[in-house]
């Protein structure tokens, strides 16, 4: 059967005057109707970059150097800027990272929604505002405050407004770049519930990128662990959570000593992610990595499957 989403060995590059940062590179995942799946990693292993690449956001100096972005069977990957334009908002929607400062401070909520319905959905402002304030009911904002503006309002209530905007030309994909961070753990839950509901009542698809374990393992039927880049485990919450076998995943699941409790990293993990301009030889998590072996050094890892459902890149995981 066909994906929704199919993310083929996406390879994206940045070209910068220190030379190319591979930050996306051979990354493959699917998504099905309905589906969550998580993108978890440190800071600066690609997260932000692929959901730019899935969107055709990448800022200049960035290119898809290679790879398919299938959706429902087209590729992405080789529509024009216009043709792209029809997916965006309407078919895959993003919230980005640290959104709410992003909302317009001197535009009112409601004006920010109707602009986009009216430009991507072309409805009329009569339409547009009666479908402002229905988003606003949904992601459980008084509609009554649809003319106020930015700055009255709580950061949670201005990422749900973030939400709602994502929602705006009803995609069948939604995705959240860290949309949690930032708040407290309370408001927190209510915006990962909101998700939750979405995804029931709409039944939406969600790529939910966080650097966060226990935010992933409750909202998520999937999980995509990178590092510098690369896929370095993939598979079910549970088995990459509970039965996680990188050394990587499992730095970061020891790192979150109670994933349905408290919300914070408690220990980071020592050294830190490789420069990917330069990035080490053979499997790049070696240098951080107390089992690594002479072959580790040598030859990078390819994700095997190791189990069902379970997939792992490193030489110390047999088949
Ligand atoms: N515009 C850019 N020019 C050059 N390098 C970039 C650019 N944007 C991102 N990078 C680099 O690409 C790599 C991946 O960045 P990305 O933003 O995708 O990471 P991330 O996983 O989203 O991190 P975070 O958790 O901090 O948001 C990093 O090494 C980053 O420095
Ligand atoms: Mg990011």
């Amino acid at each position: 059967m066909m994906s929704l989403l199919e993310v083929k060995n996406l390879k994206t590059y940045f070209h910068t005057k220190e030379g190319i940062v591979k930050a996306v590179d051979d990354v493959s995942f699917t998504l099905e109707e309905g589906e969550a799946i998580g993108l978890v990693g440190e800071s600066g292993c690609g997260k932000t970059t692929t959901a730019l690449s899935i969107t055709s956001l990448l800022p200049e100096e960035g290119t898809i150097a290679g790879g398919e972005i299938h959706y429902n069977g087209k590729n992405l990957v080789e529509l024009n800027s216009n043709q792209i334009r029809r997916y965006r908002w309407n078919e895959i929607s993003i919230a980005f990272q640290g959104a709410m400062n992003a909302l317009n401070p001197v535009k009112k909520i409601g004006e920010q929604l109707t602009d986009v319905m009216m430009y991507h959905n072309k409805l009329d402002y009569k339409a547009a505002r009666k479908k402002a304030k229905g988003l606003m009911e949904l992601v459980e904002i008084d509609p009554e405050r649809i003319d106020q503006y930015p700055h009255e309002f709580s950061g949670g209530m201005k990422q749900r407004v973030m939400i709602a905007m994502a929602l705006a030309c009803d995609p069948k994909i939604l995705i959240g770049d860290e949309p949690t961070t930032a708040l407290d753990v309370m408001v927190q839950a209510q915006i990962l519930e909101l998700l939750e509901k979405l995804r029931q009542e709409l039944g939406m698809s969600l790529i939910l990128i966080t650097h966060d374990l226990s935010v992933m393992a409750e909202t998520c039927d999937k999980a995509v662990v990178m590092y510098a880049g690369k896929i370095v485990e993939t598979g079910t919450v549970e088995n990459v959570i509970n039965h996680s076998s990188h050394p990587y995943t499992q730095k970061l699941v020891k790192a979150f000593p109670d994933i349905h409790g408290k919300r914070e990293m408690t220990e980071s993990i020592p050294g830190s992610p490789p420069d990917l301009i330069n990035p080490p030889t053979g499997c790049y998590f070696h240098p951080r990595c107390e089992q690594a072996t002479e072959e580790c050094k040598k030859t990078a890892p390819t994700l095997r499957e190791i189990a069902k459902d379970h997939y792992v890149a490193c030489h110390l995981r047999g088949e």
